[in-house]
């Protein structure tokens, strides 16, 4: 992907001093900002809520902002960032909750996406097709669950279904009579062309299929309801409606855990086979969700020295850094663990903690800048993060610079030395 870092627009500049006043964040003028400090590397982004993108103090996103925080947010995100993406907005259940002809709800990702036009920002469209946050009736049909046959996932991806239907064991999945391969798929069909095609050059990059691999044990891909009904070329489905849709759009494969080296080799087992059938893959999406303790600096480098070798373009894509002392063990646990990874209280010196790995992380991210073209914080700060209790980002709930900032800058003008713990 070509790196072509944007400026804010006359409008969006004059929006942002304004907003800056209002909400009186202190980054001092002599220092760059995160997206100067890394213009010649990559892009760095934010996820954004609702909030944001529509200038309001609506609850949404589990967020509850005051309209001056709102401003504060936003004027973090105008300051810092070249890029965006949608927190929760573009996921199937927000984006398309109903079945049938009334079933999709577009304004919050209209806002989104005007957002980033507006304020010249780089957009990200996040996710197609996920396990979670999809509503039951995409799952549900007339075909009656099966109770045990066929259980688990196949141990290699690529090969077709069996039948039309091959469910299998449900964990997790919908409850009643399932939908037949043949009715999800165009359903997915629908929904990508429909979602992909609305905001077609708008949005540039895709994270088309999110955690379809297994956590542990030796299946490659995940139990769910997608692998269940279709089988495990749903993936190569999703990707090629995608790139239907919008044949100038980067596609994006996008996971979590791949720091795990268990994770990380079913990672390259499945875009290999990807790619070998000439399906459109064509970078790959580590959300990073990690935290002070793990991974080390050689830990990090290894991740991204083996990602590369799939000879893609990496998008670091959900990255925060939990300091809560629950989030302290390894990086396999799913993260919809979250609940328990953020109890127990921060971890002793928390601040100059996060300030060293993400030291770490953006050193091994320039190291491998010929592979890494974007960064993305998961949240602009610690008060509408979903660890908020675990402290992950760079400005603290008032939107204040913590120590972690000032470190990233470091970082990218040579000066700050990583802690290679
Ligand atoms: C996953 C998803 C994100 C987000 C986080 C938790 O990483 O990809 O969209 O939901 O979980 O907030």
């Amino acid at each position: 992907m070509k790196l072509s870092i944007t400026h804010l627009s006359p409008h969006g500049a004059l929006l942002a001093a304004a907003l800056l006043t209002v909400a009186g964040t202190t980054q001092a003028a002599d220092k760059p900002t995160l997206k100067e400090a890394y213009k010649d590397h990559f892009y760095v982004g934010v996820a954004i809520n609702r909030t944001i993108a529509t200038s309001t103090s609506v609850r949404a996103d589990n967020v509850n902002r005051s309209l001056e925080q709102v401003r504060g947010d936003t004027a973090v995100v105008l300051q810092h960032f070249n890029q965006i993406a949608p927190e929760n907005d573009l996921k199937w259940q927000l984006i398309h909750p109903r079945a049938g002809a009334d079933g999709y709800d577009f304004g919050p990702a209209d806002a989104f996406v005007n957002f980033g036009i507006s304020n010249n920002l780089y957009i990200i469209g996040h996710t197609l097709v996920w396990h979670g946050q999809t509503p039951g009736w995409v799952f549900a049909g007339t075909n009656p669950a099966p109770s045990t046959a066929n259980a688990g996932a196949p141990a290699t991806p690529g090969a077709t279904a069996g039948g039309t239907n091959a469910p299998g064991r449900r964990r997790g999945g919908p409850a009643g009579p399932l939908a037949s391969r043949e009715e999800l798929l165009a359903r997915m069909r629908e929904h990508i062309h429909t979602v992909v095609g609305r905001y077609k050059g708008k949005i540039k990059s895709w994270d088309v299929v999110n955690e379809a691999i297994a956590d542990g044990g030796t299946n490659v891909l995940r139990n769910s309801p997608w692998l269940q009904i279709i089988g495990p070329d749903f993936i190569a489905k999703a990707f090629e409606y995608a790139h239907e849709a919008d044949p100038d759009a980067i596609l994006r494969y996008n996971d979590y855990g791949l720091e795990n080296p268990a994770k990380r080799r079913k990672l390259i087992t499945l875009i290999k086979s990807l790619q070998e059938q000439k399906v459109p893959v064509m970078a790959i999406g580590s959300q990073t969700h990690v935290s002070v303790s793990s991974p080390t600096f050689d830990g990090i480098d290894r991740t991204l020295t083996e990602l590369a070798s799939l000879g893609l373009p990496i998008h670091i894509t959900e990255l925060d850094v939990n300091s809560a002392q629950g989030g302290q063990r390894n990086t396999g646990a799913d993260i919809t663990q979250n609940a328990a990874t953020t109890q127990g209280g921060l971890v002793d010196d928390a601040n100059r903690r996060l300030a060293d790995q993400y030291a770490n992380l953006f050193r091994a991210f320039i190291k491998h800048k010929n592979s890494v073209k974007m960064v993305t914080l998961w949240g602009v700060n610690d008060a509408v993060s979903w660890r908020a209790d675990g402290r992950p980002l760079l400005f603290d709930g008032n939107n204040q610079p913590k120590p972690a900032l000032d470190a990233v800058i470091r970082v990218a003008s040579g000066e700050g030395q990583a802690n290679a713990r």
